[in-house]
Protein backbone atom coordinates (compact mmCIF):
# COMPACT_ATOMS: atom_id res chain seq x y z
CA UNK A 1 0.00 0.00 0.00
CA UNK A 2 1.47 3.53 -0.78
CA UNK A 3 2.10 5.88 1.68
CA UNK A 4 -0.89 8.69 2.13
CA UNK A 5 0.68 11.47 0.30
CA UNK A 6 1.45 9.30 -2.92
CA UNK A 7 -2.19 8.55 -2.86
CA UNK A 8 -2.87 11.90 -2.38
CA UNK A 9 -0.37 12.78 -5.03
CA UNK A 10 -2.21 9.73 -7.43
CA UNK A 11 -5.29 10.72 -6.90
CA UNK A 12 -5.03 14.44 -7.91
CA UNK A 13 -2.20 13.35 -10.85
CA UNK A 14 -4.82 11.17 -12.09
CA UNK A 15 -7.31 14.17 -12.39
CA UNK A 16 -4.95 16.45 -14.56
CA UNK A 17 -4.17 13.45 -16.97
CA UNK A 18 -7.96 13.18 -17.13
CA UNK A 19 -8.36 16.91 -17.85
CA UNK A 20 -10.49 17.91 -14.74
CA UNK A 21 -7.67 20.60 -14.22
CA UNK A 22 -6.55 21.62 -17.82
CA UNK A 23 -2.91 23.16 -17.28
CA UNK A 24 -2.88 26.70 -16.42
CA UNK A 25 -5.59 26.29 -13.80
CA UNK A 26 -4.75 25.98 -9.86
CA UNK A 27 -5.45 23.02 -7.71
CA UNK A 28 -6.95 23.27 -4.52
CA UNK A 29 -5.04 25.22 -1.99
CA UNK A 30 -3.15 23.69 0.74
CA UNK A 31 -5.82 24.11 3.49
CA UNK A 32 -8.60 23.28 1.47
CA UNK A 33 -7.17 19.70 0.17
CA UNK A 34 -6.34 18.70 4.11
CA UNK A 35 -9.79 19.75 5.34
CA UNK A 36 -11.21 17.88 1.82
CA UNK A 37 -9.51 14.93 2.56
CA UNK A 38 -9.58 15.22 6.66
CA UNK A 39 -5.31 14.88 6.10
CA UNK A 40 -2.70 17.37 8.17
CA UNK A 41 -0.88 20.31 6.34
CA UNK A 42 1.74 18.85 5.99
CA UNK A 43 0.45 15.51 3.98
CA UNK A 44 -0.83 17.94 1.38
CA UNK A 45 2.76 19.71 1.29
CA UNK A 46 4.72 16.58 1.26
CA UNK A 47 2.42 15.67 -1.68
CA UNK A 48 2.40 18.71 -3.87
CA UNK A 49 6.33 18.78 -3.42
CA UNK A 50 6.06 15.33 -5.05
CA UNK A 51 3.47 16.03 -8.18
CA UNK A 52 6.08 19.13 -8.19
CA UNK A 53 8.70 16.90 -8.90
CA UNK A 54 7.04 14.36 -10.89
CA UNK A 55 6.38 17.64 -13.01
CA UNK A 56 2.66 17.83 -13.00
CA UNK A 57 1.99 21.30 -10.71
CA UNK A 58 4.13 24.29 -9.60
CA UNK A 59 4.12 26.67 -7.08
CA UNK A 60 3.24 30.42 -8.14
CA UNK A 61 4.64 32.63 -4.99
CA UNK A 62 1.29 34.42 -3.06
CA UNK A 63 -1.14 32.62 -5.14
CA UNK A 64 -0.77 28.68 -4.63
CA UNK A 65 -0.21 25.56 -7.03
CA UNK A 66 -1.15 25.59 -11.00
CA UNK A 67 -0.83 22.90 -13.16
CA UNK A 68 2.08 23.01 -15.71
CA UNK A 69 2.07 23.60 -19.20
CA UNK A 70 2.73 20.15 -21.24
CA UNK A 71 1.25 18.11 -17.76
CA UNK A 72 -1.00 15.95 -19.54
CA UNK A 73 1.09 15.07 -22.78
CA UNK A 74 1.84 11.44 -23.13
CA UNK A 75 5.03 10.74 -22.54
CA UNK A 76 6.87 9.14 -25.96
CA UNK A 77 7.62 5.12 -25.37
CA UNK A 78 10.24 3.31 -27.09
CA UNK A 79 9.28 1.26 -29.80
CA UNK A 80 8.64 -2.99 -30.22
CA UNK A 81 12.48 -4.06 -31.05
CA UNK A 82 13.10 -6.38 -33.85
CA UNK A 83 14.72 -9.14 -32.94
CA UNK A 84 17.92 -11.32 -34.29
CA UNK A 85 19.10 -14.58 -35.54
CA UNK A 86 20.88 -16.80 -32.79
CA UNK A 87 24.16 -15.68 -32.45
CA UNK A 88 27.13 -16.41 -29.95
CA UNK A 89 27.71 -13.17 -27.86
CA UNK A 90 30.11 -10.64 -27.38
CA UNK A 91 30.59 -7.28 -25.89
CA UNK A 92 31.91 -8.16 -22.43
CA UNK A 93 34.48 -5.64 -22.13
CA UNK A 94 31.49 -2.81 -22.21
CA UNK A 95 30.11 -4.29 -18.67
CA UNK A 96 33.73 -3.75 -16.99
CA UNK A 97 33.46 -0.42 -17.23
CA UNK A 98 30.56 0.30 -16.02
CA UNK A 99 30.71 -1.71 -12.88
CA UNK A 100 34.44 -0.37 -12.26
CA UNK A 101 33.59 3.09 -11.16
CA UNK A 102 30.72 1.10 -8.74
CA UNK A 103 32.93 0.48 -5.89
CA UNK A 104 34.51 3.05 -4.15
CA UNK A 105 33.95 5.75 -7.04
CA UNK A 106 32.39 9.03 -5.67
CA UNK A 107 30.72 9.22 -9.75
CA UNK A 108 26.87 8.98 -9.25
CA UNK A 109 25.76 5.96 -9.98
CA UNK A 110 22.91 6.04 -12.60
CA UNK A 111 24.65 2.81 -14.61
CA UNK A 112 24.63 -0.34 -12.93
CA UNK A 113 21.43 -1.27 -11.21
CA UNK A 114 22.51 -1.19 -7.17
CA UNK A 115 20.25 0.27 -4.53
CA UNK A 116 21.88 3.41 -2.80
CA UNK A 117 22.50 2.00 0.68
CA UNK A 118 19.60 4.72 2.19
CA UNK A 119 17.52 1.94 0.06
CA UNK A 120 18.56 -0.82 2.15
CA UNK A 121 17.60 -1.78 5.66
CA UNK A 122 20.76 -1.85 6.67
CA UNK A 123 20.14 -1.04 10.42
CA UNK A 124 17.90 -4.38 10.81
CA UNK A 125 20.20 -5.97 8.63
CA UNK A 126 23.03 -5.26 11.45
CA UNK A 127 21.06 -6.27 14.12
CA UNK A 128 20.20 -9.82 12.76
CA UNK A 129 23.48 -10.71 11.40
CA UNK A 130 24.86 -9.60 14.96
CA UNK A 131 22.54 -11.82 16.19
CA UNK A 132 22.79 -14.96 14.58
CA UNK A 133 26.62 -14.97 15.05
CA UNK A 134 25.59 -14.75 18.70
CA UNK A 135 23.28 -16.81 19.25
CA UNK A 136 23.65 -19.47 16.52
CA UNK A 137 27.18 -19.38 16.01
CA UNK A 138 28.05 -23.12 15.63
CA UNK A 139 25.96 -23.32 12.73
CA UNK A 140 26.34 -19.84 11.23
CA UNK A 141 30.28 -20.42 10.72
CA UNK A 142 29.69 -24.06 9.44
CA UNK A 143 28.99 -25.19 6.04
CA UNK A 144 25.22 -24.92 4.93
CA UNK A 145 24.92 -27.69 2.28
CA UNK A 146 23.03 -27.38 -1.43
CA UNK A 147 19.88 -26.90 -0.93
CA UNK A 148 20.71 -24.56 2.05
CA UNK A 149 19.12 -23.29 5.03
CA UNK A 150 16.02 -25.18 5.87
CA UNK A 151 13.49 -22.17 7.63
CA UNK A 152 15.08 -19.67 4.76
CA UNK A 153 13.47 -22.14 2.53
CA UNK A 154 10.33 -22.80 4.56
CA UNK A 155 10.10 -18.66 4.36
CA UNK A 156 10.26 -18.46 0.78
CA UNK A 157 7.93 -21.12 -0.42
CA UNK A 158 5.20 -19.18 2.16
CA UNK A 159 5.81 -16.47 0.34
CA UNK A 160 5.28 -17.87 -3.02
CA UNK A 161 2.17 -18.80 -2.31
CA UNK A 162 1.87 -15.02 -2.70
CA UNK A 163 1.98 -15.17 -6.29
CA UNK A 164 -0.15 -18.63 -7.12
CA UNK A 165 3.22 -20.64 -6.18
CA UNK A 166 2.79 -23.95 -4.05
CA UNK A 167 5.93 -25.33 -3.52
CA UNK A 168 7.41 -27.70 -0.58
CA UNK A 169 10.16 -26.54 0.84
CA UNK A 170 12.39 -28.81 -0.55
CA UNK A 171 12.02 -27.76 -4.04
CA UNK A 172 13.90 -24.48 -3.32
CA UNK A 173 17.72 -24.14 -3.29
CA UNK A 174 19.33 -21.05 -1.44
CA UNK A 175 21.56 -19.66 -4.09
CA UNK A 176 24.26 -17.01 -4.05
CA UNK A 177 22.57 -14.07 -5.87
CA UNK A 178 20.15 -14.82 -8.50
CA UNK A 179 23.60 -14.95 -10.76
CA UNK A 180 24.32 -18.19 -9.08
CA UNK A 181 20.83 -19.60 -9.33
CA UNK A 182 20.70 -18.45 -13.44
CA UNK A 183 24.11 -20.00 -13.62
CA UNK A 184 22.59 -23.52 -12.60
CA UNK A 185 19.69 -23.45 -14.06
CA UNK A 186 21.66 -23.07 -17.73
CA UNK A 187 24.51 -25.63 -16.71
CA UNK A 188 22.46 -28.16 -15.78
CA UNK A 189 20.08 -27.78 -19.33
CA UNK A 190 21.80 -27.02 -21.75
CA UNK A 191 25.38 -28.02 -23.81
CA UNK A 192 27.48 -25.85 -25.83
CA UNK A 193 25.81 -24.40 -29.33
CA UNK A 194 22.04 -25.09 -27.77
CA UNK A 195 19.95 -22.04 -28.57
CA UNK A 196 18.28 -19.63 -25.69
CA UNK A 197 15.21 -17.69 -26.34
CA UNK A 198 15.30 -14.25 -24.80
CA UNK A 199 13.70 -10.33 -25.06
CA UNK A 200 15.07 -8.05 -26.75
CA UNK A 201 16.55 -6.12 -24.72
CA UNK A 202 17.23 -8.28 -21.77
CA UNK A 203 19.51 -8.31 -19.01
CA UNK A 204 23.01 -7.92 -20.04
CA UNK A 205 24.60 -10.54 -17.27
CA UNK A 206 22.08 -13.00 -18.80
CA UNK A 207 23.76 -13.06 -22.33
CA UNK A 208 27.04 -13.28 -20.43
CA UNK A 209 26.35 -16.12 -18.79
CA UNK A 210 25.71 -17.26 -21.83
CA UNK A 211 28.69 -16.64 -23.40
CA UNK A 212 30.09 -18.35 -20.71
CA UNK A 213 28.37 -21.51 -21.70
CA UNK A 214 29.40 -20.88 -25.02
CA UNK A 215 25.22 -20.68 -25.75
CA UNK A 216 23.81 -18.91 -28.67
CA UNK A 217 21.15 -16.74 -27.69
CA UNK A 218 18.24 -15.61 -30.18
CA UNK A 219 16.95 -12.17 -29.73
CA UNK A 220 12.51 -12.25 -29.71
CA UNK A 221 11.24 -9.10 -30.83
CA UNK A 222 9.78 -6.93 -27.69
CA UNK A 223 7.42 -4.68 -26.23
CA UNK A 224 8.69 -2.38 -23.97
CA UNK A 225 5.50 -2.43 -22.18
CA UNK A 226 4.21 -5.85 -22.52
CA UNK A 227 7.27 -7.78 -22.85
CA UNK A 228 8.51 -10.48 -25.70
CA UNK A 229 5.88 -10.75 -28.31
CA UNK A 230 4.28 -14.30 -28.07
CA UNK A 231 3.56 -13.83 -32.08
CA UNK A 232 7.20 -13.62 -32.56
CA UNK A 233 8.63 -16.39 -30.10
CA UNK A 234 6.04 -18.88 -31.87
CA UNK A 235 7.85 -18.38 -35.28
CA UNK A 236 11.32 -18.45 -33.26
CA UNK A 237 10.16 -21.65 -31.85
CA UNK A 238 9.23 -23.10 -35.61
CA UNK A 239 12.42 -22.14 -37.08
CA UNK A 240 15.21 -22.84 -34.02
CA UNK A 241 15.52 -25.52 -32.15
CA UNK A 242 15.47 -23.40 -28.72
CA UNK A 243 16.33 -24.89 -25.67
CA UNK A 244 15.16 -22.26 -23.25
CA UNK A 245 12.89 -19.17 -23.33
CA UNK A 246 14.12 -16.91 -20.77
CA UNK A 247 12.34 -13.91 -19.51
CA UNK A 248 11.37 -11.55 -16.73
CA UNK A 249 8.01 -11.51 -16.66
CA UNK A 250 7.73 -9.00 -13.97
CA UNK A 251 9.70 -5.60 -14.53
CA UNK A 252 11.83 -6.12 -17.47
CA UNK A 253 15.72 -5.12 -16.67
CA UNK A 254 16.18 -2.99 -18.58
CA UNK A 255 12.31 -1.53 -19.73
CA UNK A 256 10.04 -2.69 -16.55
CA UNK A 257 7.86 -4.05 -19.21
CA UNK A 258 5.63 -6.88 -17.01
CA UNK A 259 2.98 -9.75 -18.63
CA UNK A 260 -0.37 -9.45 -17.71
CA UNK A 261 -1.32 -12.87 -16.05
CA UNK A 262 -2.91 -14.20 -19.38
CA UNK A 263 -0.18 -13.66 -21.14
CA UNK A 264 2.36 -15.92 -18.49
CA UNK A 265 -0.47 -18.78 -18.98
CA UNK A 266 -0.16 -18.41 -22.58
CA UNK A 267 3.82 -18.48 -22.81
CA UNK A 268 3.44 -21.38 -20.36
CA UNK A 269 1.24 -22.99 -23.13
CA UNK A 270 3.73 -22.36 -25.95
CA UNK A 271 6.28 -23.81 -23.78
CA UNK A 272 5.08 -26.66 -23.16
CA UNK A 273 3.33 -26.86 -27.00
CA UNK A 274 7.12 -26.94 -27.69
CA UNK A 275 8.28 -28.70 -24.80
CA UNK A 276 10.78 -25.77 -24.32
CA UNK A 277 11.80 -25.27 -20.58
CA UNK A 278 11.33 -21.15 -18.86
CA UNK A 279 13.85 -19.47 -17.15
CA UNK A 280 11.67 -17.01 -15.37
CA UNK A 281 14.18 -14.88 -13.39
CA UNK A 282 11.32 -12.08 -10.85
CA UNK A 283 14.47 -10.46 -9.58
CA UNK A 284 11.97 -7.24 -9.62
CA UNK A 285 9.13 -9.31 -9.07
CA UNK A 286 8.27 -7.56 -5.51
CA UNK A 287 8.89 -3.95 -6.48
CA UNK A 288 5.59 -3.55 -8.70
CA UNK A 289 3.90 -0.18 -8.59
CA UNK A 290 0.04 0.40 -8.90
CA UNK A 291 -2.16 -2.31 -10.74
CA UNK A 292 1.16 -4.78 -10.29
CA UNK A 293 1.23 -8.63 -10.98
CA UNK A 294 0.48 -10.74 -8.41
CA UNK A 295 1.58 -13.85 -10.50
CA UNK A 296 4.16 -15.55 -11.86
CA UNK A 297 4.49 -17.84 -15.30
CA UNK A 298 5.72 -20.51 -12.39
CA UNK A 299 2.21 -20.66 -11.23
CA UNK A 300 1.30 -22.34 -14.28
CA UNK A 301 3.94 -24.84 -13.89
CA UNK A 302 2.08 -28.43 -13.68
CA UNK A 303 5.23 -30.63 -14.62
CA UNK A 304 8.10 -28.41 -13.69
CA UNK A 305 9.10 -27.24 -16.53
CA UNK A 306 9.50 -23.68 -15.22
CA UNK A 307 12.76 -22.43 -13.47
CA UNK A 308 12.16 -20.00 -11.07
CA UNK A 309 14.83 -17.34 -9.83
CA UNK A 310 15.23 -14.61 -7.78
CA UNK A 311 17.23 -12.65 -5.25
CA UNK A 312 17.25 -10.42 -2.84
CA UNK A 313 20.03 -8.38 -4.34
CA UNK A 314 17.13 -5.47 -5.13
CA UNK A 315 14.94 -5.39 -2.14
CA UNK A 316 17.04 -6.24 0.80
CA UNK A 317 20.75 -6.31 -0.37
CA UNK A 318 22.75 -7.53 -3.24
CA UNK A 319 26.06 -7.88 -1.12
CA UNK A 320 24.09 -11.00 1.29
CA UNK A 321 24.58 -12.26 -2.14
CA UNK A 322 21.16 -14.49 -0.77
CA UNK A 323 19.32 -15.82 -3.85
CA UNK A 324 16.85 -18.75 -4.71
CA UNK A 325 15.93 -20.97 -7.73
CA UNK A 326 12.45 -23.06 -7.56
CA UNK A 327 13.61 -25.43 -10.48
CA UNK A 328 11.38 -27.85 -11.04
CA UNK A 329 12.43 -31.11 -12.73
CA UNK A 330 15.79 -29.97 -12.74
CA UNK A 331 16.25 -29.98 -8.58
CA UNK A 332 18.49 -32.99 -8.73
CA UNK A 333 20.77 -31.99 -11.17
CA UNK A 334 20.99 -28.72 -9.75
CA UNK A 335 21.44 -29.79 -6.33
CA UNK A 336 24.30 -31.82 -7.36
CA UNK A 337 25.41 -28.98 -9.43
CA UNK A 338 25.79 -26.63 -6.53
CA UNK A 339 26.86 -29.08 -3.49
CA UNK A 340 29.79 -29.98 -6.43
CA UNK A 341 30.90 -26.23 -7.65
CA UNK A 342 30.25 -23.91 -4.18
CA UNK A 343 28.30 -25.87 -1.98
CA UNK A 344 25.89 -22.97 -1.80
CA UNK A 345 25.98 -19.37 -0.08
CA UNK A 346 27.74 -18.19 2.95
CA UNK A 347 25.42 -19.33 6.08
CA UNK A 348 25.92 -16.26 7.64
CA UNK A 349 23.78 -14.62 5.31
CA UNK A 350 21.45 -17.67 5.09
CA UNK A 351 20.75 -17.26 8.92
CA UNK A 352 20.51 -13.56 9.00
CA UNK A 353 18.51 -13.24 5.83
CA UNK A 354 16.03 -15.50 7.53
CA UNK A 355 15.80 -14.03 11.08
CA UNK A 356 14.95 -10.46 9.23
CA UNK A 357 11.82 -12.59 7.51
CA UNK A 358 10.55 -13.39 10.53
CA UNK A 359 10.17 -10.47 12.39
CA UNK A 360 7.64 -9.65 9.83
CA UNK A 361 9.53 -6.15 8.70
CA UNK A 362 10.70 -7.13 5.21
CA UNK A 363 6.88 -6.08 4.09
CA UNK A 364 6.83 -2.80 5.48
CA UNK A 365 9.89 -2.33 4.23
CA UNK A 366 9.33 -3.32 0.49
CA UNK A 367 6.16 -1.10 1.03
CA UNK A 368 8.66 1.77 1.61
CA UNK A 369 11.24 0.66 -0.97
CA UNK A 370 8.36 0.74 -3.53
CA UNK A 371 6.95 3.60 -2.90
CA UNK A 372 10.34 5.21 -3.18
CA UNK A 373 11.41 3.86 -5.98
CA UNK A 374 8.15 4.63 -7.76
CA UNK A 375 8.69 8.84 -7.05
CA UNK A 376 12.07 8.76 -8.13
CA UNK A 377 11.38 7.26 -11.34
CA UNK A 378 8.38 9.88 -12.02
CA UNK A 379 11.11 12.49 -10.73
CA UNK A 380 13.91 10.58 -13.35
CA UNK A 381 11.07 10.35 -16.20
CA UNK A 382 10.29 14.19 -15.46
CA UNK A 383 13.86 15.62 -15.04
CA UNK A 384 14.71 13.26 -18.26
CA UNK A 385 11.58 14.54 -20.75
CA UNK A 386 13.07 18.50 -19.47
CA UNK A 387 16.81 18.18 -19.97
CA UNK A 388 17.05 15.46 -22.41
CA UNK A 389 16.29 16.72 -26.60
CA UNK A 390 13.43 16.39 -28.77
CA UNK A 391 12.34 12.87 -30.01
CA UNK A 392 13.66 11.04 -26.28
CA UNK A 393 11.64 8.09 -25.83
CA UNK A 394 11.04 6.86 -22.38
CA UNK A 395 9.94 3.35 -20.70
CA UNK A 396 6.81 3.67 -18.05
CA UNK A 397 8.15 0.89 -15.97
CA UNK A 398 5.39 -0.87 -14.07
CA UNK A 399 7.69 -1.99 -11.57
CA UNK A 400 10.91 -1.87 -10.56
CA UNK A 401 13.64 1.49 -10.39
CA UNK A 402 15.37 1.50 -13.74
CA UNK A 403 14.23 3.90 -16.82
CA UNK A 404 15.10 2.90 -20.45
CA UNK A 405 15.45 5.82 -22.43
CA UNK A 406 15.78 5.88 -25.99
CA UNK A 407 17.75 8.93 -27.54
CA UNK A 408 17.61 10.07 -31.20
CA UNK A 409 18.75 8.00 -33.47
CA UNK A 410 22.31 9.89 -34.07
CA UNK A 411 23.65 9.86 -30.84
CA UNK A 412 26.08 6.84 -29.57
CA UNK A 413 25.44 5.76 -26.44
CA UNK A 414 28.67 4.06 -25.64
CA UNK A 415 30.61 7.73 -26.57
CA UNK A 416 28.30 8.97 -24.40
CA UNK A 417 29.07 6.94 -21.69
CA UNK A 418 33.07 7.73 -21.95
CA UNK A 419 32.19 11.68 -21.53
CA UNK A 420 29.98 11.26 -18.73
CA UNK A 421 32.20 9.67 -16.85
CA UNK A 422 34.73 12.17 -17.11
CA UNK A 423 32.08 13.78 -15.69
CA UNK A 424 31.60 12.04 -13.23
CA UNK A 425 28.22 10.25 -13.96
CA UNK A 426 27.72 6.07 -14.58
CA UNK A 427 25.09 5.19 -17.48
CA UNK A 428 24.63 1.99 -18.67
CA UNK A 429 24.53 1.99 -22.46
CA UNK A 430 21.97 0.36 -24.54
CA UNK A 431 24.57 -1.55 -26.37
CA UNK A 432 25.12 -3.95 -23.05
CA UNK A 433 21.15 -5.39 -23.34
CA UNK A 434 21.36 -6.91 -26.89
CA UNK A 435 23.93 -9.04 -28.70
CA UNK A 436 22.75 -6.44 -31.82
CA UNK A 437 23.48 -2.76 -32.18
CA UNK A 438 19.71 -1.85 -32.28
CA UNK A 439 20.19 -0.39 -28.97
CA UNK A 440 23.21 1.86 -29.75
CA UNK A 441 21.00 4.86 -28.92
CA UNK A 442 19.48 3.92 -25.29
CA UNK A 443 20.40 3.98 -22.04
CA UNK A 444 19.42 2.81 -19.24
CA UNK A 445 19.19 4.81 -16.09
CA UNK A 446 19.30 3.12 -11.86
CA UNK A 447 16.70 5.82 -10.00
CA UNK A 448 17.02 3.70 -7.41
CA UNK A 449 19.65 6.88 -5.56
CA UNK A 450 17.94 9.84 -3.34
CA UNK A 451 16.70 12.20 -4.72
CA UNK A 452 18.57 15.10 -4.82
CA UNK A 453 20.38 18.21 -6.77
CA UNK A 454 23.51 15.80 -7.36
CA UNK A 455 21.05 13.53 -9.06
CA UNK A 456 18.99 16.65 -11.01
CA UNK A 457 22.29 18.21 -12.11
CA UNK A 458 23.44 14.76 -13.41
CA UNK A 459 20.53 14.45 -15.48
CA UNK A 460 20.73 17.80 -16.82
CA UNK A 461 24.52 17.69 -17.20
CA UNK A 462 23.74 14.17 -19.24
CA UNK A 463 21.19 16.04 -21.44
CA UNK A 464 23.70 18.54 -22.09
CA UNK A 465 26.62 16.62 -23.06
CA UNK A 466 23.53 14.15 -25.41
CA UNK A 467 23.00 17.46 -27.25
CA UNK A 468 26.19 18.77 -27.67
C1 LIG B 1 17.34 -9.25 -14.16
C2 LIG B 1 18.47 -9.59 -13.23
N1 LIG B 1 18.71 -10.87 -12.95
C3 LIG B 1 19.73 -11.23 -12.15
C4 LIG B 1 20.56 -10.30 -11.58
C5 LIG B 1 21.69 -10.74 -10.68
O1 LIG B 1 21.25 -10.72 -9.36
P1 LIG B 1 22.13 -11.07 -8.08
O2 LIG B 1 22.86 -9.84 -7.70
O3 LIG B 1 21.14 -11.50 -7.05
O4 LIG B 1 23.05 -12.17 -8.45
C6 LIG B 1 20.34 -8.95 -11.84
C7 LIG B 1 21.23 -7.94 -11.26
O5 LIG B 1 21.32 -6.81 -11.68
C8 LIG B 1 19.26 -8.59 -12.69
O6 LIG B 1 19.00 -7.32 -12.97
Amino acid sequence: MDTLYAQIADDLALDIQQGLYVPGTKVPSVRQLSKQRSVSISTVNQAYALLEDRGLIRAKPQSGYFVRQGANDPIMAPPMSTGSEPAVVGKSELIGRMLSVVNGSSHTNLGAAIPHHSFMPLRALQTHIQKVSRFQSQEVFNYQFSPGYEPLRKQIALRMREVGVRVHSDEVVITQGCSEALSLCLRSNTVAGDIVAVESPCYYGFLQLAKQFDLKIIEIPTDPQTGISLEALELALQQWPIKIIAVNSRYSNPTGAAFSTEKQESLFNLAQKHDVKILEDDIYGEIGFAQSIHTVIKKFDTEGRVMYCSSYSKTVSPGLRIGWCIPGNSLKKIMDLQTFTTFGPASVSQYAMSSFLQTGHYDKHLRNLTTLCRDNIERVTHAVRQYFPVGTKISQPKGGYILWVCLPNNVNAIELQLKSLKKGINIAPGDLFSNSEHFSHCIRLNCALPWNDELRNAIKKLGELISR
